[in-house]
């Protein structure tokens, strides 16, 4: 992409106070410098920065935020920018500054016997679980972006991902976060407590918010015992479900052992093992659907592969499943989280493609599929749907790729149509528009139908507390407010 060079910078005297704080390698200002900061991971927004700044240390980020509040200039939080809703990109007036918080990039501590990790925003997800792993413990949450995803980002929008339903949400795996709040005043919340009842939990209103109530800094994380025994299969199903139904069958055996349960559409599939190099169906015959099943255990004796084997074997008597394969090594098991982890990207290179990171409960997901399909096929005839995701929490990402020979641009302006489409299913199912992505610029539309009333108006009433001048990660999460509303 070509970048024509940028004109002067708008506000010469403020880009001399931010190299004043953060020094010249805290500041860039010229257009090729900034642009890969100014678009999102799916190339939907380009916005245009007045800077970006690069703070090193918390003290650094509050006298920007400060002196960004006192001159009323509009603040973006970013970490690895692989939002998939926009929720991390400047608009396009060239007024905001992009704050980075990649520069914030250690692993602090790792306590052994409190199980828990002090790690500093910056720092991707990726290097945040091998840095866990090399102490002996498991950093859970697991993203397809982990290895560019940082954990203010992760935090900032509660990620999920494949292990949620054994462990939570970043919400639940975290003990205490540090901030600067919109003023500039920093949150010191870095408490390492199971148990504190000491009035609002503010660290929970943070996580989740999207940078637009505060900048999380660093952040006290909860690790699990490093999994002595890993067994993953993929198993071929006829429908969602079938594979509800091994949902409820691996569920009553053991339910502990469940560490991940990802969907996967036969479409999806295919898109994948013919758009990645170096996958394969590792099954004898193309299927309408999969299952990514993981079980796990930190129990050292455990004889998982003979249980596993089991487990599957009467899955398999029982109609449930029409095939599967277990992992044999190391090399196998990633090999079949690439099938599962590759759909985003392999769906990217399909063409044009509208995602809908919905959630509904566990047992409407065949029902979701089943009408969501139905309902976007005859919207528009040869749209290609290819759900997956993580069904063992009713997490599915029905996301949904052009037609083959369609205008891409044509098709993206339906994307409202679409998401609006999948959306009246979502919500006649109890579920909601974003399970895990957030909301972002590309969903506050449809916040006033889905969380009107008393609940948007709270949370109009706490960002007005906390941000009264509105400029913390404006335009995200919150949809402008309605004339006369
Ligand atoms: C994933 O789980 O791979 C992503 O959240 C889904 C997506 O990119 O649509
Ligand atoms: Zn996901």
């Amino acid at each position: 992409m070509t970048v024509s060079p940028s004109p002067a910078p708008a506000r010469p005297d403020l880009i001399a106070r931010f190299t004043d704080l953060l020094g010249p390698v805290g500041v860039l200002v010229d257009a090729t410098d900034t642009a890969s900061f100014c678009t999102d991971w799916r190339d939907l927004y380009h916005g245009r920065a007045l800077a970006v700044l690069r703070p090193a240390n918390t003290a650094e980020l509050a006298a920007i935020v400060r002196l960004c509040n006192e001159q009323g200039v509009p603040m973006v939080p970013q970490g690895g920018n692989t939002s998939m809703v926009g929720g991390a990109t400047p608009d396009d007036t060239g007024r905001e500054v992009v704050i980075c918080l990649s520069r914030m990039n250690r692993v602090r501590a790792i306590d052994p016997a409190d199980l828990t990790m002090e790690v500093e925003a910056g720092v991707t997800l990726k290097a945040a679980q091998d840095a866990a792993r090399e102490a002996g413990f498991m950093l859970p949450l697991s993203i397809s972006s982990e290895g560019s995803a940082q954990m203010g980002g992760v935090l900032a929008t509660n990620a999920g991902g494949n292990n949620t339903l054994r462990y939570g949400n970043a919400r639940e795996l975290t003990l205490g976060v540090e901030a600067v709040m919109p003023d500039g005043s920093v949150f010191h919340g870095l408490r390492r407590l199971r148990k504190d009842n000491t009035g609002y939990a503010l660290r929970q209103l943070l996580i989740g918010s999207e940078g637009t109530l505060g900048i999380i800094t660093t952040a006290i994380i909860q690790l699990h015992p490093q999994p002595r025994a890993i067994e993953a299969a993929l198993c071929a199903v006829e429908d969602a479900d079938a594979a509800l139904k091994l949902l409820g069958l691996l569920r009553a055996r053991d339910p502990a052992l469940v560490q991940a349960f990802e969907f996967m559409s036969g479409t999806g599939m295919d898109l994948v093992t013919s758009l990645i190099a170096g996958t394969a169906l590792p099954l004898g015959e193309r299927a309408p659907a999969y299952v990514l099943v993981e079980l796990a255990t930190p129990r050292p004796d455990a004889d998982l592969r003979e249980y596993t084997e089991e487990v599957l074997g009467d899955a398999l008597e029982e109609g449930i499943i029409t095939d599967a394969v277990i992992a044999e090594s190391e090399g196998q098991r990633a090999g079949l989280w690439k099938l599962r982890e590759e759909h985003a990207e392999a769906q990217r290179r399909a063409g044009a493609s509208v995602k809908n990171d919905v959630s509904v409960p566990v047992t409407h997901v065949p029902e979701l599929i089943r009408r969501a399909t139905a309902a976007c096929t005859a919207l528009i005839p040869g749209i290609r749907p290819a759900p997956f995701g993580h069904m063992g929490d009713g997490n599915i990402h029905f996301n949904l790729v052009q037609p083959e020979g369609m205008d891409p641009a044509a098709f993206l302006a339906r994307s409202h149509d679409i998401m609006d489409t999948v959306a009246d299913i979502v919500k006649d199912l109890d579920g909601s528009f974003s399970a895990e992505h957030g909301v972002g610029q590309l969903k506050p539309y449809m916040m006033p139908a889905w969380r009107g009333g008393a609940e948007l108006a709270a949370m109009r009433h706490i960002k007005a507390a906390l941000d009264p001048k509105n400029l913390m990660n404006p335009g995200k999460v919150l949809p402008p407010p309605q004339p006369g509303a």
